[in-house]
């Protein structure tokens, strides 16, 4: 299960640009640091919001202890095809909206969760649903819990502020285009 850069994953990412908002898979670099917050010796549940084909999911995968879950909540069908073929018994994924955290954790009996990872491009998603997706990751965090969110860009951090008793911004040049991560503690 290594993380390689696959021709055709860019070829997906275009062919889905209006929903994905990028043409590359996120780099190790930045992927390294959008989960380097998180303590994979304690984490029993992490939810990924917008998995796409799977490049967050795999490093997730690599480092989590064997009885944590990842549940994955992806809109486009043929990146959670592509998902389901990921042998992981600890991997579940829903052909869902993010706005959905609550539904799916009530399916499997779990109150609250210690991590929200997400690659979701909150610049393309129209502002009431960004809300009502923010406010759903807040709610279904433990105290103390982590939401860990990538994008090109500041745009989004007066969405993300009011949400979350603290901020952090980290920045790389070493994606394509460069990226900010949102380190969000609830
Ligand atoms: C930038 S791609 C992420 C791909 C991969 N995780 C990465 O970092 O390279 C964003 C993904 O979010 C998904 N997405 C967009 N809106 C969504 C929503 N409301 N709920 C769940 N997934 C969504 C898109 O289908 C796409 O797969």
């Amino acid at each position: 299960m290594t993380a390689r850069f696959k021709f055709s994953d860019s070829i997906d990412l275009i062919k889905s640009i209006k929903t994905s908002g990028t043409i590359t898979p996120s780099s190790k670099n930045l992927v390294r640091r959008l989960l380097a917050p998180i303590d994979f010796d304690s984490a029993r549940c992490i939810v990924e919001l917008g998995p796409g084909n799977g490049c967050v999911t795999r490093s997730l995968l690599k480092r989590m202890h064997k009885d944590c879950v990842l549940l994955c909540l992806e809109v486009n069908s043929d990146f959670v095809v592509q998902l389901n073929r990921v042998e992981d018994s600890r991997l579940h994924v829903y052909n869902a909206c993010a706005s959905s955290i609550r539904q799916i954790l009530d399916e499997l009996n779990i109150d609250k969760v210690g991590y929200v990872v997400s690659s979701l491009p909150l610049a393309l998603i129209d502002d009431e649903m960004v809300e009502n997706i923010l406010a759903e990751v807040g709610s279904n965090l433990k105290e103390g819990g982590r939401f860990l969110q990538y994008q090109y860009s500041l745009a989004n951090y007066s969405d993300v502020k009011p949400v979350f008793s603290d901020v952090k911004l980290r920045f790389t040049l070493r994606n394509m285009p460069p990226a900010f991560v949102y380190d969000c503690i609830k």
